[in-house]
């Protein structure tokens, strides 16, 4: 039987509660396969660096490294806390997890399920794909500033964008429309950010000549925020930065019936390193512990994080059982506990 070594890490705030629930639908649609999930949980996030001081320890990425996959539930703490200095969690432990695993591609979809309510009064078909890039951009750190905390302050954030990292995740995303509607829209600002949206355009343009069955457009990115609400059905596989994709799937998340429901994959396509799934969201301190986190963003996590192992029926019944919950819910309130039950329950049946 084939064993997938699996790092479990839930997180902060609303991470532990969701997390849960993915791991009851995983065990649920693995039950009585031949695929067995070993799991090693790994406490790291806000929490720990305010017991501990540690962010993510050389030891603790050695460890990580040496998994199948990664399922991340959320990390951060309440925005503004003053003993979480200099984005220590954000970028410490999250977006360190991401580039030391080479995570270019950054994978949201985004789909309307049937009977989801959503805040759009004619939404139509939607169902896109994000393909953010993970690696580069203005999330480097590539920045600093000088004369600090006075007037004369000069404070620079500049986005680093590579020939070699923006080609591969525009290549991911072509191979990726192919296999879907062959639409692949790159979002940008080139009427503004010449020389990042330009080595953006020229190389969408050179691989787009290798897919001549792939429909390609360009839209700017603030223009891209209109269209999200107006008329989603539009998208098909959009590939965009860092940044905008950032953006861009908080809003996709919410027009597809919101935050709660919108999941995702941090992939490293080349299998050098573990991919992590997490959901879109963060660890919303605003609801922790009080049971009312949505955890399908989570779950659905499973399913892509299964799909990605190769385990396509598994991710298939898992999405399909999230499916069928969200086509029956009602008004009725459900904790996050409710949710998970009930969702793996259509996997035992
Ligand atoms: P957030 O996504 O945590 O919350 C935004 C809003 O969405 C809140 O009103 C919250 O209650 C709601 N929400 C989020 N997830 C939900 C769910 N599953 N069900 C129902 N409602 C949900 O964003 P924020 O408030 O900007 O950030 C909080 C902390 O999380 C910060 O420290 C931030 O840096 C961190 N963060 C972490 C990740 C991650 O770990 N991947 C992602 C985003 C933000
Ligand atoms: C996300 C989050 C992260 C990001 C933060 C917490 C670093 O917002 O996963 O979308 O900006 O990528
Ligand atoms: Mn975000």
């Amino acid at each position: 039987s084939r064993v997938v070594k699996l790092a479990v890490i839930p997180g902060d705030g609303i991470g532990p509660e969701v997390i849960a629930e993915a791991e009851k639908v995983l065990d649920a649609a693995t039950a009585g396969s031949s695929i067995r999930f070993e799991k090693t949980r790994y406490a790291l996030g806000a929490g720990r660096f305010l017991e501990t001081g540690d962010t993510l320890t050389d030891d603790d990425l050695d460890a990580i490294k040496d998994h199948d996959a990664i399922l991340l539930g959320a990390v951060g703490g309440v925005p503004g806390d003053p003993r979480l200095k200099n984005a220590n969690i954000e970028r410490g432990l999250l977006l360190k997890l991401r580039f030391e695993l080479d995570h270019y591609v950054n994978l949201r979809p985004s789909k309307l399920y049937p009977g989801v309510p959503g805040p759009l009064a004619d939404p139509g078909d939607i169902d896109f794909v994000v393909v953010r890039e993970g690696t580069e951009g203005p999330y480097v750190g590539n920045g600093g500033s000088i004369r600090t905390g006075t007037p004369h302050e000069v404070a620079n954030e500049t986005s680093v964008n590579t020939a070699f990292g923006v080609e591969r995740v525009v290549r991911y995303a072509f191979d990726l429309a192919e296999r879907r509607r062959k639409k692949l829209t790159l979002v940008h600002k080139t009427n503004v950010l010449v020389h990042a949206g330009g080595i953006w355009k020229r190389l969408v343009d050179e691989v787009a000549r290798e897919h001549p069955d792939v429909t390609v457009d360009y839209v700017h990115v603030d223009a891209a925020t209109i269209y999200l609400v107006t008329n989603p059905g539009r998208f098909d596989v959009i590939v965009t930065d860092n940044l905008f994709g950032d953006i861009l799937t908080d809003l996709a998340g919410a027009v597809t019936g919101g935050i709660g429901l919108a999941a995702s994959g941090n992939i490293n396509p080349d299998g050098a390193f573990p991919s992590m799934f997490e959901p879109v969201h963060g660890s919303a301190p605003d609801i922790a512990g009080q049971q009312k986190a949505d955890p399908t963003a989570a779950i659905l996590s499973v399913s892509l994080l299964l799909d990605h192992l190769g385990l396509t029926d598994e991710a298939q019944r898992v999405t399909t059982a999230v499916e069928e919950d969200i086509a029956t819910r009602s008004t009725a309130t459900r904790s996050t506990a409710q949710i998970g039950d009930a969702i793996a329950a259509r996997l035992q049946a």
